[in-house]
């Protein structure tokens, strides 16, 4: 006889089929009639305005404000600067741990980059403040700036990214390049890049005694809490934040950032709620960018095209008194199978504000130069470059040796090539013409990134009437998580979608963790899923130990919930609907809490990414260089499908970004000042949709059992990765010439 141990709760199966449905935006009615209320759409009673005056000089020291001719102003209430600004209860430049970033909250007099805070003017009225900032008139000690990311006082940072390790290496990587019969070396720049989501950072702030109640765009609440009741002393759980939507983030809203504390100050200093909301060129510094990268890729391959090692090496910049280093190198770590790998990373200190996550931050611009640089290898090996591509397939992650926990990328190569025609590809360039004479060109990418978690909960609870509440600190940034979070906790209650009322995006909800990392439907929605598990639990306890219930003794062998019912699995027939039970018990209402997280065990034994290919066409006139996307073709494998429209339109938006970051994004700053001299979208240039004329999407079935219970894998950002090198090289196959600098604008091809 064995030992038979009984689980301390049977199994219950949770039916539904919310998940998957092609529903629309559930609060598109709100957002396309104007009704969604954004931050700063708040207008709390005796809100007054807060502008904030930023430097003009990169680098030095504000010696003098004309703060009598500001205050002056009919309408300006008070002038913030270091004078008066109140007292903190944490050093603003101190740094607990890599997601504290330092701030500008008027601490000195020193200016350490363009547009830094130097003074915040509160008004009666927006015009009054802006007004009031412009009388300032600031002079200044001004420091020759810090620009050149090729200077040579570089250092080895201690981590990059979220606290990757800057150097690694596999393998004999030298040894496999002296050894290898063809090889390349290239150089690729990527310029500073700046988040630019639509919705600018702003706040609605008012104090009340000790507890704050405040209306500001976040990608996450206990994160920008902690912050908050760091700087002010006060216990996180005083801080009410609301955030319902979000004109995007991309990266930028995550912790909170220096002007939304500064309008926290403002409103301590007048003593009544203030708003504040950025101007588009004070995006240009205090809110983060994506630095700089110059990238050198070195391979070598065999006789028939195999990779004997790939080295990836990326310098890059951080602002001169923190430290955000883009983890460029690291792209190279899961894609193509070389024995032998080395990624490293250095970078200067550049009187900048401070970089951060942005967009698919490392992938993106490393995608970009590795993406190139294999297009470049397999040309030197006379493949096409899908062949080559596969040639070097990973079948398993080739720096840690792990087994992919799902990899479809195989599907996407073979879907993605079918819908582009790809197979009709001449290997040299200039060969393809347009009926208007313009060169055309067809390149590709491969796309990756990584299946991350955080930690998320959520709680639930199911009502006497027979319906449920899901609530969870969520955020929807215009991805689509009031949706398809809202999809999962249908299916996690076993109810319908329009059975359950779906809470979010508010600090004293479950804390979500970030939406960021391109992990969030994955980390909520294990939560979600939790937290329906843990009150489905609850309720079949009760019915099953009631011996008036029709599921009494359904024992190990445990229920299914399904519309609002639980079902004897070993019998289902025998039913009660949620109620039913909740009444008979006199209860009205069971809650549940869920936690959404990776699996330890299984995430160190597994390697987890979503993949997909890239394909795209480009027309360039060859007279003017003019280049334009005309056609692109993704094809991605992302694990679970929660809501293909929301997720079709993660896969164009991130491909957009991708044409964005190729063709148009830059952030251009004068080498003598240190200035950023394009800071509006005149002269910012970001893809619109008359840039992208033809744009596909298709969704590659991919079934992942080790990622997370729901099989979902993340797809904010694997879209702009892949694209960017799809791009750079349909350049050159249209004109034959090799751009190695982004973005490739019009005056490289002449
Ligand atoms: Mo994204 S850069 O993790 O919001």
């Amino acid at each position: 006889m064995s030992d038979i141990t009984l689980p301390a709760r049977p199994t219950h199966m949770r039916m539904g089929s919310s998940i998957g449905q092609n529903l629309t935006r559930r609060e598109g009615v709100l957002k396309t009639t104007g009704a969604a209320r954004f931050a700063a759409d708040n207008h709390p009673a005796g809100m007054v305005y807060a502008a904030i005056a930023g430097s003009d000089v990169a680098r030095g020291r504000v010696t003098s404000l004309n703060v009598d001719a500001a205050r002056a102003h009919p309408g300006v209430i008070e002038v913030m600067t270091p004078a008066n600004a109140p007292p903190l209860a944490m050093d603003p430049d101190a740094k607990l741990h890599g997601f504290m970033f330092r701030l500008d909250l008027l601490q000195n007099d020193r200016v350490r980059y363009h547009h830094q805070p130097i003074a915040v003017v509160v008004a009666e009225t927006l015009e009054a403040a802006t007004e009031g900032a412009a009388l300032l008139a600031p002079t200044y000690e001004v420091e020759p700036a810090r620009t050149d990311l090729g200077a040579d006082d570089s250092f080895v940072p201690a981590a990059v990214g979220a606290g990757h390790t800057a150097s690694e290496s596999h393998g004999d990587v030298e040894g496999g390049l002296d050894a290898a019969v063809v090889k390349m070396e290239a150089t690729y720049d990527t310029p500073a890049q700046y988040h630019n989501a639509m919705e600018p950072h702003s706040i609605v702030v008012e104090w009340q005694g000790n507890t704050l109640s405040i209306d500001m765009p976040t990608q996450g609440f206990a994160m920008t809490q902690g912050r908050i009741a760091g700087l002010f002393g006060i216990p996180a759980e005083n801080i009410a934040i609301r955030s319902p939507h979000l004109g995007g983030g991309f990266g930028s809203k995550a912790l909170g950032v220096g002007p939304q504390i500064l309008g926290i100050m403002a409103a301590k200093l007048v003593g009544r709620p203030v708003k504040l909301v950025l101007k588009r060129e004070q995006m240009f510094g205090p809110v983060g960018h994506r630095a700089p990268t110059r990238q050198t890729l070195r391979m070598g391959t065999d006789g028939t095209g195999h990779l004997t090692a790939l080295s990836h090496h990326a310098r890059t910049a951080t602002s001169s008194f923190d430290d955000f280093f883009e983890p460029a190198a690291n792209s190279s770590h899961s894609l193509y199978a070389s024995p032998a790998i080395a990624t490293s990373h250095d970078a200067v200190r550049l009187d900048t504000g401070t970089p951060m996550f942005m967009r698919a931050p490392g992938e993106a611009p490393g995608s970009a130069a590795l993406e190139s640089a294999i297009d470049e290898m397999a040309l030197a090996c006379g493949m096409d470059p899908l062949v080559f591509r596969l040639a070097n397939y990973a079948e398993y992650e080739p720096t840690t040796g792990k087994p992919f926990s799902s990899k479809a990328l195989r599907e996407c190569y073979e879907q993605g090539a079918a819908r582009f025609g790809w197979a009709k590809r001449p290997m040299e360039p200039r060969q393809m013409r347009d009926a208007d004479g313009m060169l055309v060109g067809w390149g590709m990418g491969t796309a990756v990134f990584p299946a991350l978690m955080f930690q998320g909960q959520a709680r639930a609870r199911l009502l006497r009437d027979g319906t449920g509440v899901l609530e969870i600190g969520a955020h929807d940034m215009g991805q689509g998580a009031w949706t398809g979070l809202a999809q999962i906790a249908a299916d996690a209650l076993g109810l319908e979608l329009d059975q359950i009322e779906f809470r979010s995006g508010a600090s004293h909800m479950p804390d979500a963790g970030i939406a960021g990392g391109s992990a969030h439907t994955a980390t909520a929605g294990a939560a979600i899923d939790g937290a329906g598990a843990d009150v489905i639990g609850k309720l079949a306890d009760l019915a099953m130990n009631d011996a008036r219930s029709p599921l009494f003794g359904a024992g190990n062998a445990g229920v299914i919930a399904r519309a609002g019912r639980l079902y004897r699995r070993d019998d289902e027939a025998r039913s009660e609907s949620y109620g039913e039970i909740l009444a008979r018990a006199g209860l009205d209402d069971i809650e549940g809490m869920g936690t959404g997280a990776g699996d330890p065990v299984l995430r160190s034994s597994y390697a987890m990414h979503a993949h997909g290919a890239v394909f795209a066409e480009v027309k360039v006139d060859p007279d003017f260089g003019q280049i334009r996307v005309t056609r692109l073709v993704g094809a991605f494998a992302a694990g679970t499908i929660v809501n293909p429209r929301m997720v079709q339109s993660q896969y164009y938006g991130g491909m957009i970004w991708g044409v964005s970051f190729a063709l148009h994004e830059h952030a251009v700053t004068d080498k003598r000042s240190g200035r950023v001299m394009n800071a509006n979208f005149g002269e910012y240039h970001v893809s619109v949709n008359a840039d992208v004329p033809s744009i596909e999407a298709i969704m590659v079935e991919e079934r992942d059992e080790h990622v997370n219970a729901l099989g979902i894998k993340g797809v904010g950002e694997i879209g702009i990765t892949g694209t960017v090198g799809a791009i750079a090289n349909a350049v050159w196959h249209a004109t034959g010439i090799r751009v190695r600098s982004f973005p490739i604008t019009l005056d490289r091809l002449l």
